[in-house]
Order: C-alpha cells, then structure tokens, then sequence
C-alpha cells in the first residue's frame, strides 16, 4: 500500500526514505494504485543524465483526461470541477460539474478533430482566465495534442515566436478579455502575430467581451456555434507515457523562450500526488489557486493536480486590486475556500493596503496557505501567517520550477513544522543537492551552494522542443550527472532548504521569469541605443524590478532622455510585454567588462542595489574608468 496522504512528520521522514531507498517501487505502487491505466508500465524508470535521457513508466498506455474527468463521472459527476469566479463581482459565479466538463471537453476535442488537428499536432492556446482555457488544454489532451498556452499578457511578438518555435497549427484566442476595470484587444494581438506565422491554419476565438474584431476569411471562427453543433462524446486517444502531454515556454539567461516538453504519464502522477498532499485536500474542499493557467502552476495545479484528486478548483478571472484591494479576501469568504494558493508579490501589494480590506471578509474557511514563484520576504510571510492565516493555517512555501513540473522543496501542511522563509523539506522522491564552485556536493547541514537534483522524478521536463542539445547544456553541464536548477539555496541546521535566488541572468519579477537578453535585445532595437544592460534590483513588492543601462549613439538633453526611456519601455512591451518594462534607465558612457569583453553585471547589479562599498576589483577591468561614472549618475 503506498501512503498517498501524508499525515503526520514521523509518516514523511518514512516515506521520504522509502522514496529514496527504491524510488522505482515507491512510483510504481502510487502509479498503480490511484491512476486509470490503459495498460500497465513494462519499465518504471530509465535514465541517464548524460544525454540525458529519461522515461518513466515506459510501455504504459493511458489518457490523461480520463483520469482526470472519466473517472470521477461514476461517483462526482454533480460535483463542481471547475469554480470560474469572473473579473466582475456583479457577474455570477458558474460552477462545472465533472460531467459538464466531460461534455464541454469533449465537445471542444470533436471541433479540433474536425479542423485536421491529430496526435502530435500543436495548437497554441492564447486566452484569458475563462473555462474555455482550462477546456483547451483538456480537449488537446483528450485527443493527443500538444498544447502550448502562452500566457495572454505576452505581445504579438513573444507570441509569434513561441507559435513559430513549436510550428502550431491552430490558435485558440478570445475576441477580449477583461482586467481589472479595462478590457484588453486579445483578438488584435494575435492579428498582428499571425502575420509571422504561416503554420496556423485556424484560429477559433471564444466570444468573452462581444467586441467588434476582424474575422479573417478562412482562417478565424467563433468557437460557440461549432461547439454547440459537436458531439459530447469523444473518445479518449490512447498515449504512450512518454508522449508529449504539453509544451510550456520559460526565459532563459540567453536566446530565444525554452519550449520545455513535460510528457504524459509521469506529470500526471507527481502533480496529483503532490496536489494532494501539499494542499492536503479533503472531498468537499474548495480549493484555489490565484495563478494564470499561461505559467506551470496554473497547469499543475488549476488544471491537471487538482481534477486528478476529484477536486474542486477555482479559475479566477480577475485582479486583487478590482473592484477594490478586498477582491481575493471576499472570493475567500463567497466561495468558502479551504486551500488558497498564491504569490509572494501579491501578498506584498495586498500587505500595503488597509487591513480592513482583509479583517471585513469571514476567512475563516481558509485550512492551508500557500506561495510559490519568489523567495517569501519575512515581514510578508508573517502577514500572510497572521492576517490572513490568523495563525491556524499553515503556510506552505513552495519551490519548484516551470522546467521541474511539480513541486519539489515545500512543507507538508499539519505535518512539517513551517519556519519563515524556508520551502523546508524535499518532497517524497526529490534527492536535492548543494554544489561548490569546483562542482563537488558540499554535505552536512548549514551549508549554503548551489541548488541541484541527483535524481530523476516523474514530471521533470524531458527536453526543450526542437533543441535537445540547449536542454543538456543548460541543466545538465554545469555539475555531472545532476540536475542545476539556476537557484542557490542554503540548508540549516536541522536541514531545512531555504531558496536564495537565482544565481543566472533570470531575474524574476513579481513571480515571473525574466532573461536579460531578449530585454536587451528589444532595447537594442531603439535607433538611438549602441548597447544595454539589464538587472534586477530589490523592489518592495515585486521582488525584483528591472534596471536598465544604456550607451546612446549620441548624448542628448534631458528633455531627450525622457523620450527615450519611453520609446524604450514601448518597445519593450511591444517585443514581450508589459511585464518586462524597466523601472529605471540610467543613460550612461560605458558598461564595465572584462578583458574578454564579458559585461560584468555584478557590478551592475551592486550598484542598481545601491550596495556600492563591496564592488571587488574592477583594476582587472577593460574600463574601470566607467564604474566610478556609473555610480556617480545611479538613480
Ligand atoms: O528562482 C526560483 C523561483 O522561481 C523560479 C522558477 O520560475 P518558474 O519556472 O516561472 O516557475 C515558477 C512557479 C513554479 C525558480 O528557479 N521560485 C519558485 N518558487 C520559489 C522560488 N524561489 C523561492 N521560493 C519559492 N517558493
């Protein structure tokens, strides 16, 4: 019998050393105990981290929609799946039943068969949050496609991209979407995108805002009429383990979006098998999480974790500052939520705002916090643990990465004991490690390196789309035979990991990942730019927020200066979007770099920090020169 549900430490510390002791039976009972299976696994798990190469559960035959929808119809076919609680509080609330969401799902499945997609084919899901989006990544999945959401605030641009990179066949848009109190042109975004991107055929738009867009003729079809006319009834297409259940894109330090592939059989039982146990959730519980389905935690845990266990999952459409900064306390209170699932830069805009915002909702409900995307400041974790949690909800601070799947450093609610600050310990079946610089583990506790994983687990991504050879070098380089995940951690005393940050050039703002090099790139577009340089700097309620320093062709006045950091925060959002815009641009005549003619952001990053007395040497500098300029004109 595997332990599924987790109750109490002694169980974990057991079940995490019968993870590592066998990791192979550990899968194997879970697998075979909670899942539907077509047909059973000839091999549970082969590897190697040289090529790398894994696969779990090969020779198994399954869908993943079954066990995510078919299988709960028999005794939770009236049970709320899907809880969409829309943008405006005035609009109502609907609630789809797994059986609903079988006929919705499979509705979707017969218009995409009908429109030549097949096993294999990608289609490109650019949509807001609305039943719809979780309904296309279903109906891909029920019938063997491969989805890639991209999240709706990215422009035309990172869209098209990320469209050509994995060569989609379809687009599945809305005419709008709304945020907040504005409504956003989805429709013309995707217009302006397609112009780059001869592999769409179709593209099927769902009607959210009823707004007046330009249908292409033979290309673009509103959704509705062609669902209304397919059958509810669509079989499930039999995958392998090891096909590709979905393509997810993140940022890189350099170069273009990594389409990072998660495959079929072995995301479906780490994100279900964690689901249940980090959220610890129980029939009858309703469970939210504030994420967009366009990033891995919507899809990890909106999407497939949740409706694996049989749960109830909220879909929110809206902001927390809409219509006031009480928004997320009163769908709390409204829809009575158990596990609530957020980031850390919402809490920290949240934190600032007047405490009768959170004090006048009945959050009583509320059994388990969690965060995830950023390193949890102190004072906002307390916050959350106080306010919000008044102190009888555990919070969970999760760990994990677009590129891991599922999560994998978190406490277990009710049963570790939580510390601030730290994600705590490794979930069943993740051997983490700490590296020196020299590439050695550094063992022992109280110890700080760089975070990597020996192991393999079930949902890791098995390679970045069309480039296998970029998937080995980025994770699989740097140390031997072990996977480097970018960040540092330090684990104390009693061993316990606490996230430090990334140790590349990702800079994550306000939860969401950011390389340098296509920001510099957009900005290097400007005509009167020679050359740029991005960092992260500490900001209080993002995290991080970007700062940009530029060599102009020519120096101008001020007055021109104004106008350029305009121009160049336009182009920013025009090439990826708004998310990447610059805080602050300090116009300068040079960029520290080495002898190599590497820019050494270090120094970059120290002064945008304002942590100017520790810059080390810059003697060994090409041009020391510009530092002290640098620091004289920071903003
Ligand atoms: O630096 C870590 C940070 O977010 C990165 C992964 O970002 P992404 O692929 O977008 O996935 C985010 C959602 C899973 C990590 O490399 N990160 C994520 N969770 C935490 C975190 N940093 C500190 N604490 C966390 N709980």
């Amino acid at each position: 019998m595997s332990n599924y549900s987790i109750k109490h430490l002694e169980e974990y510390y057991q079940v995490y050393r019968k993870s590592i002791r066998d990791p192979e039976n550990f899968w194997s009972e879970i697998a075979e105990e909670h899942f539907m299976w077509r047909k059973k696994w000839d091999n549970v798990l082969s590897w190697d981290f040289s090529k790398p190469e894994i696969k779990w559960f090969e020779g198994a035959k399954l869908n993943i929609t079954e066990n995510c929808i078919d299988r709960h119809l028999a005794t939770k076919g009236e049970k709320t799946a899907i809880l969409f609680e829309p943008n405006s509080p005035d609009e109502a609330a609907q609630h789809i039943t797994y059986r609903r969401l079988y006929e919705r799902v499979n509705q979707l499945a017969n218009v995409l068969k009908d429109h030549g997609i097949e096993k294999g084919d990608r289609v490109c899901i650019y949509l807001p949050m609305i039943p719809e989006l979780a309904i296309s990544l279903l109906a891909c999945a029920r019938i063997g496609a491969v989805h890639s959401v991209v999240f709706a605030g990215f422009s035309s641009n990172a869209l098209s991209t990320r469209i050509n990179d994995s060569d989609c066949k379809m687009v599945i848009t809305s005419d709008g979407s709304y945020r907040g109190a504005k409504t956003i042109d989805l429709k013309g975004i995707v217009d302006v995108a397609l112009d780059e991107c001869p592999s769409i055929k179709d593209v099927l738009v769902v009607n959210r805002i009823n707004s007046d867009i330009t249908m292409k003729e033979g290309r673009d079809k509103w959704l509705q009429p062609l669902l209304d006319a397919a059958s509810t009834e669509c079989a499930a297409e039999i995958m392998d383990a090891e096909d590709p259940l979905f393509i997810l894109y993140t940022s890189g330090s350099t170069g273009m979006p990594k389409g990072m592939v998660h495959t079929t059989a072995g995301y479906m039982v780490y994100t279900a098998y964690t689901f249940k146990n980090v959220f610890q959730y129980k029939e009858n519980d309703v469970y939210w999480c504030t994420a967009d389905i366009g990033w891995i935690t919507g899809h990890s845990y909106i999407v497939y974790g949740p409706l694996a266990n049989g749960a109830t999952t909220v879909m929110f459409e809206g902001v927390p500052s809409y219509p006031d900064f009480g928004r997320f306390w009163e769908v709390i209170a409204k829809h009575k939520i158990n596990q609530f699932y957020t980031a850390p830069t919402a809490i920290r805009a949240l934190a600032k705002q007047n405490i009768d915002f959170a004090e006048t909702h009945d959050l009583s409900s509320l059994k388990v916090l969690g965060s995830v995307g950023e390193p949890i400041n102190e004072e906002a974790w307390h916050w959350y643990n106080d306010v919000i949690g008044k102190k009888k909800s555990p919070i969970v601070d999760t760990w994990w990465q677009t590129e891991t799947g599922g999560i994998m450093i978190t406490p277990l609610p009710y049963v570790t004991p939580t510390k601030p600050t730290y994600a705590t310990l490794p979930f069943p079946g993740i051997q983490p490690a700490l590296m020196d610089e020299n590439g050695e583990e550094i063992k022992g506790n109280q110890v700080d390196g760089r975070l990597c994983i020996k192991f393999p687990w079930p949902s890791m991504a098995r390679t970045i789309w069309g480039n296998h050879q970029r998937y080995k070098e980025t994770y699989f380089t740097a140390f031997k035979d072990k996977y480097f995940t970018g960040d540092g951690a330090l684990r104390d005393e009693v061993g316990y990991y606490r996230i430090t940050g990334r140790v590349d050039d990702v800079i994550i703002v306000s939860g969401h990942n950011l390389g340098t090099a296509p920001i510099e790139d957009a900005i290097n577009e400007h005509p009167a730019v020679s050359e740029s340089a991005v960092v992260g700097f500490p900001h209080d309620i993002k995290g991080n927020a970007l700062y940009g320093y530029v060599i102009l062709k020519e120096t101008g006045e001020s007055r021109i200066h104004d106008n350029v950091r305009k121009e160049i925060n336009q182009i920013i959002t025009e090439h990826i979007g708004p998310i990447a815009k610059l805080d602050k641009i300090q116009f300068t005549i040079g960029l520290p770099k080495t002898r190599s003619g590497k820019i050494m952001r270090r120094i970059l990053r120290k002064i945008a920090s304002r942590d100017m007395n520790n810059l080390g040497d810059t003697s060994t500098l090409l041009n020391p020169e510009v530092v002290q300029e640098i620091k004289d004109n920071v903003l």
